[in-house]
């Protein structure tokens, strides 16, 4: 098995927010992440695809083929945009990394034509970082 990175970056806005909770208790628990009027990151995004060589191409995953679906269905919806507004598959999901990454997951898992997808990593910062491999 190999497994091919491609990487990406983009740079949105959000607010940790949960509407569930008191305006008190969501700054207890995001503080300045909570600020009304969000702010901003610069994010990567690495996406891992598991899979053999095909001996046709010697390729795992043509990786121009790769990131034209991240770019098509990731980057082109959130580069730029207010993560708690503007993405229709974020909607009304507070967007910690947690939750982005899984919501990435789900929106990138059946769209790789060749391999699968084995693991995304996103940073919101240089040192703070998440990844998922799928629910297992
Ligand atoms: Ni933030």
């Amino acid at each position: 098995m190999l497994y091919v990175t491609r990487r990406e970056v983009f740079s949105s806005a959000h607010r940790l927010h949960n509407e569930e909770l008191s305006d008190e208790e969501n700054f207890e628990i995001f503080g300045k992440c909570n600020s009304a009027n969000g702010h901003g990151h610069n994010y990567v995004l690495e996406v891992v695809v598991a899979g053999n060589i095909d001996s046709k191409t010697g390729y795992v995953i043509d990786l121009k083929q790769l990131k034209n679906i991240i770019k098509d269905n990731i980057i082109k919806k959130v580069d730029h945009k207010n993560l708690n507004y503007d993405v229709d598959f974020l909607e009304g999901i507070n967007p910690t990394t947690e939750n982005v990454i899984v919501a990435f997951w789900k929106e990138l898992e059946n769209k790789i034509p060749n391999g699968k997808l084995y693991s995304l990593k996103l940073y919101e910062t240089e040192n703070n970082y998440v990844e998922y491999k799928g629910e297992k």
